[in-house]
């Protein structure tokens, strides 16, 4: 025995040295070879570099791997994410979150090679929608795995629940992603701790397995379309500190009686369909810090033991359905959230201001909104959380203003505060306002101005007022704002000026000047506004000049100039280079447009609709075409040929030259504008041929070519008459004349529709277009959603020939007019399949036999003129055709049945003078005079105008986002 003991005892001594050795002179094994190139193998697979990064702390890890190494030898150990096991050298970890890899990953990826893995981060990558592969499971020592927001898609592979020893799996935000059954994903998984899973689309209930993961201490599943009553078991697993089920509509459920025992820390059920009472054991969760149940069906009373919850800092209790808020509006001196620093109260029909909110001190932000709260905001408020205080956000209430007390103004770090829709009366009270304010929300209220302090001047970090929308009245006393402002919204209001003061010139950062919609009179100050303006606003006011209009050159990094509807006069103002959109729509401005316009190559929108401006459109405009999306020239008199430069690369949206004086041809290189889905020249005096050249234009949506002197036929059989995407043509007061072209109206696929394929007007959404139709005598307004309305116009024009069959294919139309033109033949019945029509005029042609009855099945038809033909036979009855009036039918010898005074079966017409002339074409009638009246009455086309969008400024999603990111 001693010798076996002997023989052990100098063996282990052996061991013991060798190890020592072992581990002494040679360092940490290197990677193995198979594992090095198996991860080098997984880089190359993507593309990598800074373009691919998705996030801002991105950046490529793999840049540093290489197996060109010192010694010869890589030791994939030494790389970045990389994690070797320390006596093996088996790679064990690989972090690759955030490192701009782009591409797929495929089931053969090598990656699925490492299979010593035990933990795998790939999150914040670019993974081009692949799905996640189901080799994954062969890696069945991983007790951490994360793909969150990398773009994965499909279904998540069986094969995960086989990595049984996972605690970790995190497939967040990856919106694409299916999860097929959540029971049998995690059926073995029973060492799980944490399940991130928000934003995957799980949509179904929550299994009640999950109650059996003993371990769980997160749990998120946020927005994962859940439905069904949640698994009230899951409240008691003893270690789970984190619930997050927001955002999950039909999710219904309760809450349990809870024990001292939980540790839950943040319990986030907001947007869900939880119901019934808050428990009253609510207050045993001792480590509670986040609460947040807003927008649920809570109801009945918030029990007193919310006090406590010592340790909340986020409080959200708003959208809920309590009906006894006494807990909070009559807590006792003693009842206080100590640590309490986000409070949302909103929509919760509190009618005063809780008390509890003078017990508070460290409140950062306060949120009241949407209440019933009347009166003063008073003092008591604030006691606490003076110091503490960042946001106060109270709109949508009754309030009247603060309290008229000096301590206001000892709020000392109050960033915004938010009034917007409150009865602010009189002069605001800005003393009380503290000297960090950034942001003051004060629109739609009836405040008429500031009081008149000098403290205001001294708001050195105010950068953002909002006054829209209320009553203030004559100057603005602009010596009250901060020289720290960025933005000033001041529209709608009664202002007539700036007060006039040396200090705005010192407004440095001033970026932002909206007074739309006020009482500007006269000469604008320019003068008084910063260099440092980008946006200038002055719509709808009484302008008439510029103060001194070369200043507006002074204003170097002016990017928006609205001066739409004023009385502005004299020659257009030249921007400053810097500029984007110049819009002078409805002034008086006068003189050639000016070629120093084509310098500002910055430019997409330029509108000098209804102006007097005059002389000829400078082909260096042609120039202009690569950048300016929108030119508006409508309704000026400016002549001479539109100019025949358009650049290859033109990206013109909408060209819209109607109503001036020009002649000539339309310009053949309007060929090159591939993004135009507009073209208004109507109503001047261009002489050319129907443009057929256009039918290339891919998106060309809108053609109005009215009132000019084009001429001949439409119809060419060897040309193609595309114009696929064509919704709108109006080629009425022309001169074109030969048989209507049946070939185009066949290959008119949008016309062929319902409704719009898409919404393609405009792709940049600062511009909205909105078309009214009025057809002259008769009020059709059209102002909808302009994608869907689809119009052909080819009235007054020298058209013959019969009505072709075709026409009743394009089942899209609203409008339809062939009205005064040389037509005859029947009326095909095909047109009524014609199901959207809402207006049909063919009034005014040589067009015989019968209406089709079919007609009166067009039930959307609100407008029928088929006066001044030769129809004969009964007038359909039933639907629409029995509210159209005499005059649509008048002046058919044939015609009979109501609404004409002539019955049917009557041998003998009725003598009726307006029967008495026909033919219309050129006016040789005798009653000359007569059908002029009936002109007016019954006139051709119809008229399209446009309205750009104003600007939207959106400025307070900004911060709801900041806000609700800080929880
Ligand atoms: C990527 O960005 C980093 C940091 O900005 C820079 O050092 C590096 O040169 C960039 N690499 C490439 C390929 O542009
Ligand atoms: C779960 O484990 C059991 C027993 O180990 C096994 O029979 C079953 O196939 C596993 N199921 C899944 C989904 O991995
Ligand atoms: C919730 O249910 C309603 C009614 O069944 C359904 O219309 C809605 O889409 C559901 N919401 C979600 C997010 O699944
Ligand atoms: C609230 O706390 C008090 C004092 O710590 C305790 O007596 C009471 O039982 C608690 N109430 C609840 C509902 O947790």
């Amino acid at each position: 025995m001693p010798t076996c003991l002997r023989f052990l005892f100098s063996d282990l001594l052996v061991l013991f040295l060798l190890l020592l050795t072992a581990s002494l002179s040679s360092p940490q094994p290197l990677c193995h070879q198979d594992e090095s190139l198996a991860l080098m193998q997984f880089k190359d697979s993507f593309i990598i570099d800074n373009d691919t990064c998705m996030t801002w702390s991105s950046y490529p890890k793999t840049a540093s791997w290489s197996v060109e190494a010192k010694g010869g030898r890589s030791d994939c150990c030494s790389w970045e994410g990389v994690e070797c096991n320390h006596h093996t050298g088996h790679v064990i970890g690989l972090d690759l979150s955030a490192s701009c890899l782009n591409g797929s990953i495929n089931s053969n990826s090598s990656l699925f090679r490492l299979s010593h893995l035990r933990s795998l981060n790939l999150a914040y990558n670019n993974f081009n929608y692949s799905k996640i592969p189901s080799t994954v499971g062969n890696l069945s020592r991983l007790t951490y795995l994360n793909f969150s927001e990398s773009y994965v898609s499909g279904k998540v592979p069986f094969e995960v629940s086989y990595l049984s020893k996972l605690s970790s799996l995190d497939f967040s935000s990856n919106y694409d992603l299916v999860i097929g059954s959540l029971t049998r994903l995690v059926q073995n998984l029973t060492r799980l701790e944490e399940i991130l899973l928000s934003y995957v689309n799980i949509s179904s209930r929550v299994p009640k397995s999950l109650a059996n993961l003993s371990s769980l201490r997160t749990l998120e599943l946020e927005g994962c379309g859940l439905y069904g009553e949640f698994p009230i078991q899951i409240f008691q697993l003893p270690e789970l500190q984190n619930l997050d089920i927001r955002s999950n509509e039909n999710l219904t459920g309760q809450l349990p009686e809870f024990h001292s025992s939980t540790v839950l820390q943040t319990l986030q059920l907001s947007q869900t369909s939880f119901s019934a009472k808050l428990p009253t054991s609510i207050g045993n969760l001792n480590s509670l810090e986040g609460l947040c149940i807003d927008y649920c069906n809570f109801s009945g009373s918030i029990p007193n033991s919310i006090w406590n919850l010592t340790q909340l800092t986020n409080l959200h209790l708003s959208g809920n359905s309590f009906d006894d808020l006494s807990c909070l509006t009559k807590a006792n001196s003693n009842d206080t959230l100590p640590h309490l620093q986000y409070l949302h109260l909103s929509s919760l029909n509190l009618t005063k201001f809780p008390n509890f909110l003078r017990n508070q001190n460290k409140l950062e932000t306060l949120i009241l909104s949407q209440n019933n709260i009347h009166g003063i905001i008073p003092k008591w408020v604030f006691n606490a959380s003076k110091e503490s205080l960042q946001g106060l956000f109270l709109y949508n209430n009754f309030l009247t203003g603060f309290e008229n007390s000096q301590d206001v103004l000892h709020l000392p770090n109050l960033q915004e505060v938010d009034l917007t829709n409150n009865r602010l009366q009189g002069t605001f009270s800005i003393s009380l306002v503290a000297p960090s304010i950034r942001s003051l929300y004060l629109s739609n209220n009836f405040l008429t101005g500031f009081e008149n302090s000098r403290d205001v001047l001294h708001l050195p970090n105010l950068q953002e007022v909002d006054l829209t929308n209320n009553r203030l009245q004559g100057t603005f006393s602009i010596s009250l704002v901060a020289p720290s402002i960025r933005s000033l919204y001041l529209s709608n209001n009664f202002l007539t000026g700036f007060e006039n003061s040396r200090n705005v010139l010192h407004l440095p950062n001033l970026h932002d000047l909206d007074l739309t919609n006020n009482r500007l009179q006269e000469t604008f100050l320019i003068s008084l506004v910063a260099p440092s303006i980008r946006g200038l606003y002055l719509s709808n006011n009484f302008l008439t000049g510029f103060e001194n209009s070369r200043d507006v050159l002074r204003l170097p990094n002016l990017q928006h100039l609205d001066l739409e509807n004023n009385r502005l006069r004299g020659f257009l103002p030249i921007p400053p280079p810097s500029i984007r959109s110049y819009r002078v729509r409805n002034n008086s401005f006068t003189g050639e447009v000016s070629p120093l316009f084509c310098n500002l190559s910055s430019l997409y929108v330029l509108d000098f609709s209804y102006n007097n401006l005059s002389g000829q459109l400078h082909p260096c405009f042609c120039k202009l075409s690569q950048t300016l999306k929108v030119l508006a020239l409508r309704g000026n008199n400016i002549g001479g040929t539109i100019p025949d430069e358009w650049a290859k690369r033109c990206s013109l949206s909408m060209i819209d030259l109607s109503q001036n004086q020009f002649q000539g041809q339309l310009p053949r290189s309007l060929d090159n504008c591939k993004e135009l889905r507009y073209l208004d020249v109507g109503n001047n005096k261009i002489h050319d041929t129907f443009p057929l050249w256009l039918e290339t234009l891919p998106v060309l949506q809108i053609l109005i070519l009215r009132s000019n002197g084009f001429y001949g036929a439409i119809r060419n059989i060897q040309i193609n008459c595309t114009f696929s995407n064509l919704h709108i043509i109006d080629l009425s007061h022309n001169n074109f004349s030969g048989d209507l072209p049946a070939e185009c109206f066949q290959q008119w696929n949008a016309m062929k529709l319902f409704g719009a394929k898409e919404l393609q007007y405009l792709d940049y959404s600062i511009i909205s277009y909105s078309i009214t139709l009025t057809t002259r005598s008769i009020e059709l307004k059209y102002e909808r959603i302009q994608d869907e309305l689809k119009v052909i116009d080819l009235s007054c024009n020298r058209f013959e020939g019969g009505i072709p069959e075709v026409v009743g294919n394009l089942k899209g139309l609203h409008i339809l007019n062939f009205s005064n033109n040389a037509l005859f033949g029947h009326i095909p019945s095909s047109l009524a399949n014609l199901t959207n029509l809402e207006s049909l005029d063919l009034s005014q042609n040589n067009l015989i036999g019968e209406i089709p009855l079919q007609l009166a099945q067009l039930t959307f038809l609100a407008f029928f003129k088929v006066f001044n033909n030769r129809l004969t036979g009964p007038i359909p009855h039933g639907n629409q055709f029995d509210t159209f009036p005499n005059s649509s039918f008048n002046g058919n010898l044939g015609l009979c049945g109501k609404p004409l005074s002539k019955a049917c079966g009557d041998s003998l017409p009725t003598p009726d003078p307006t029967l008495m002339f026909e033919g219309n074409q050129d006016g040789v009638s005798p009653f000359e005079f007569g059908w002029k009246v009936v002109a007016i009455g019954y006139g051709c086309g119809f008229v399209v105008g446009i309205v750009i969008g104003q600007w939207v400024i959106a400025r307070k999603q900004d911060w709801f986002v900041n806000t609700f990111r800080k929880k």
